[in-house]
């Protein structure tokens, strides 16, 4: 010790920060083709027919396609053909190799063709639109039935919320990290977890998904995985560990989408929990491949995911304090485009 200390006084701060620089930038690279292996692996870059899970999110994916279609400000009669042949063909492959049929996203693709065959009811002699009817028809899955919505719906505004209460409940979040032993019911996690799920997500493919606890240890002995809970991990009433499935995306550009969908849902959930008076901690997961490996593991959480965040949450301490945590200056932030 004596010597590394020694070593250590030798060299300038500005050298040591240049070779923990160094260091760091190695295992950027390293971390990175790590990344890159697991996207390769098990995204479905290499294969959209690999499996169910893999089938479910392409087929959100086109029949979405469809869907858009309708909801474009002119629509163009015919359009998409390509992509609905498309949807029958991914449908039928489904269907064969006998995957669920009461899924939200198979009945809504055959929602959404319906909904494209009765725009195009006028043109019922054109081949395509035949075999749109047909195929939709020869399937006799009951349209109106809950699970099965694909097509389009009125729009609405929000009549009940102006923007100052919103504005009001947004600045009244705060990440709390004292919390009162009175325990987080299962129900009312999922209920938040459940309303989230209305997050928007590219192509409406939710990739993301939350793995909850009301275990308060549980709660402690997942967080010793999570390195930002010192000091408060050892009194969590609730854990919520944020997923996003690769499994969701198809092409290289969309290799970090977990992370947006993911960073996404996250928030709806942070908001949801104030919604329900509850107070939460958002937490980082800025750890290792191996570490993310060893976590999945433990509580068996499919190699495909990549983890998020985790999200602490419980009834605040009677004399709970938060951190100002102030903004900067809404300058810094916002920037009108001028060219
Ligand atoms: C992705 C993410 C990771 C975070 N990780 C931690 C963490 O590990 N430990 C912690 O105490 N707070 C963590 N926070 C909370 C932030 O410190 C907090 O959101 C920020 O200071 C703003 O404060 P506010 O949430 O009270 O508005 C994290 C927040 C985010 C969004």
């Amino acid at each position: 010790m004596k010597i590394y200390n020694k070593i250590k006084s030798k060299f300038s701060p500005q050298f040591k920060s240049s070779v923990i620089g160094i260091y760091q930038c190695c295992k950027v690279f390293s971390y990175a083709l790590s990344d890159a292996i697991h996207y390769a692996r098990y995204s479905a870059v290499r294969t959209p027919f690999a499996n169910e899970s893999v089938m479910s999110y392409r087929i959100a994916l086109i029949y979405h396609g469809i869907e858009k279609g309708l909801a474009m400000p002119v629509i163009r009669k015919n359009f998409g053909e390509a992509k609905v042949v498309y949807l029958m063909t991914f449908l039928s492959i489904y269907e064969k190799r006998g995957y669920n049929l009461k899924t939200s996203v198979y009945l809504s693709a055959i929602s959404a063709l319906k909904a494209y065959g009765d725009y195009h009811s006028d043109e019922c002699g054109r081949p395509l639109v035949k075999k749109v009817t047909e195929f939709v028809s020869r399937r006799g899955i009951d349209i109106s039935n809950k699970g099965a919505k694909g097509g389009v719906i009125a729009a609405t505004q929000t009549k009940n919320l102006d923007f100052k209460q919103f504005d009001e409940f947004f600045r009244s979040r705060y990440s709390l990290r004292s919390y009162s032993s009175r325990s987080v019911t299962k129900s009312l996690l999922f209920d938040v977890i459940s309303t989230a799920q209305k997050t928007p997500s590219v192509c409406n493919r939710q990739s993301f998904h939350a793995y909850y606890t009301s275990d308060p240890s549980m709660a402690a002995k997942i967080l010793e995985y999570q390195n930002g809970n010192r000091g408060f991990g050892h009194q969590v009433p609730a854990l919520i560990i944020i997923t996003a499935d690769s499994r969701a995306f198809f092409a290289s550009g969309e290799r970090n989408q977990c992370y947006v969908d993911g960073g996404l849902f996250s928030m709806s959930v942070l908001l949801g929990l104030h919604a329900a008076g509850l107070g939460a901690c958002a937490l980082n997961w800025c750890v290792s491949p191996s570490q993310e490996k060893s976590l999945k593991a433990l509580l068996r959480i499919p190699v495909e995911m990549r983890v998020i965040m985790m999200i602490s949450c419980g009834y605040p301490k009677e004399d709970a304090m938060v951190p100002c945590s102030s903004r900067r200056d809404i300058g810094l932030v916002a920037s009108e485009i001028k060219v």
